[in-house]
């Protein structure tokens, strides 16, 4: 059954995400085409879906076959209709498209000759859907915010974090993400569908270029979830290698490491990648599903598995080319402190010399937590450190604590 998005008045307070952040695919022609994305990018949660019997039908062709399908309705959905199947994790069991909101481009079908997201894109009357091979296979990706960075990710050592004003690395922003993290940190990038996408190419180049602008040879990627769509990751760092051969330069993936199972790991340090930050979210399948939003508790313990054994893998084959920084996040409403020692004592037993930091996870998007104090970011950093863990860092109002 097709959905429309019903605007909850009394909760909406016009705050544009619906419109500035998510590309919506009926805005042109003031319809609703049921895709989701703006329900799913609503800070306020004011956009909830509902069903909607619609009896219209268009003819489109999908890989050389005619088709019906249900009017106002996404190509994915209208996919959906003729059998094709999706899916959260990119194992081949169907189209992998895990943002849903326009930004991954992981969902890429070629419509009338363009490559187009099938997620918010409306199957219209006529269309020629190809799911694949494409005329143009380059990857694509919304990115934005090239910038200087003073602080880094979770993969930036401690050591280069000397002066909290000098710009340590370049970063990008890969838009879309695999979680809905209700507190989420970044999420005008995580739901962002609006605008051009990237080639890897394109976006390697605008990163150098800002590199070469500030001087510094650390060269990073975040999201969003920076691993989404794995062809587009693995040309962009090659080709920021390319650019950059110095062998002095570092080339830094900020994720949290649901998608990087063993070969995706080793395809990007051949590719190049030196440095990488993960952020581990839980170790707990019930604290791992509070923190990321997700409803789907195989699916959630899916990823938080690959995400440890992505840390194990590193650990035991990288640990001389890549630096490896583990992220956890800190906020009393949805971790215990009891839970943050069990992962420090767990990322020992792993590898005690790896470095740690603890995220204070402050009130972003939906959520109505406090942000910790420093006084207890100072208690984790003190549970984190009596693990004996070597290198620990905790973000605090008051600055870095370990630094
Ligand atoms: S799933 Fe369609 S763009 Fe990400």
């Amino acid at each position: 059954m097709p959905y429309r998005a019903h605007h909850i008045l009394d909760k909406c307070t016009r705050c544009g995400a619906c419109t500035e952040i998510v590309a919506c695919p009926g805005s042109e022609r003031d319809i609703c085409i049921g895709c989701g994305a703006c329900a799913l990018a609503c800070p306020n949660q004011a956009i909830e879906m509902v069903e909607e019997d619609r009896k219209g039908k268009v003819s489109i062709e999908v890989n050389g076959k005619e088709a019906i399908v249900s009017e106002q309705i996404s190509v994915k959905e209208a996919l959906r209709e003729l059998g094709y199947s999706f899916t959260d994790l990119p194992d081949g069991s169907g189209i992998f498209a895990p943002c849903q909101v326009g930004g991954c481009w992981s969902c890429m079908v070629e419509i009338d000759g363009v490559l187009r997201q099938c997620c918010v894109t409306e199957a219209r009357e006529g269309m020629k859907i190809k799911t694949g091979p494409f005329v143009d296979e380059e990857p694509r990706r919304i990115v934005i915010n090239y910038m200087g960075h003073t602080v880094g990710g979770v993969g930036t050592p401690r050591n280069i974090r000397k002066n909290p004003t000098d710009i340590i690395e370049v970063i990008c922003f890969t838009a879309g993400c695999n979680f809905r993290c209700p507190q989420c940190q970044n999420w005008e990038v995580a739901y962002r569908g609006e605008g051009t996408p990237t080639t890897p190419k394109h976006a390697a180049w605008m990163l150098w270029m800002r590199s070469m602008e500030f001087g510094v040879n650390r060269m990073g990627v975040s999201g969003g979830e920076s691993t989404l769509n794995r062809p587009w990751l693995i040309q962009f760092i090659k080709e920021l290698r390319r650019l950059n051969p110095n062998s002095n330069a570092r080339f830094h993936v900020d994720t949290n490491g649901s998608l990087l199972i063993r070969d995706y790991i080793d395809e990007l340090v051949d590719a190049g990648m030196t440095d990488i930050g993960i952020d581990l979210k839980a170790l707990n399948t019930d604290t791992f599903m509070r923190i990321t939003g997700l409803e789907d508790r195989k699916l959630a313990q899916k990823y938080k598995e690959i995400a440890w054994k992505a840390v194990e893998h590193l650990t035991q084959n990288y640990k001389e080319k890549v630096f490896l920084g583990i992220g956890i996040p800190y906020n009393k409403s949805f971790i215990s402190l009891e839970e943050i020692g069990d992962i420090g004592k767990r990322i020992y037993e792993i590898d005690p010399s790896v470095q740690v930091c603890a995220n204070n996870y402050v009130p972003h998007f939906r959520s109505h937590i406090f942000a910790p104090t420093s006084q207890e970011m100072r208690v984790v950093y003190d549970v984190l450190k009596d693990t004996k863990l070597k290198t620990v860092l905790c973000q605090s109002p008051s600055g870095f604590i370990g630094l």
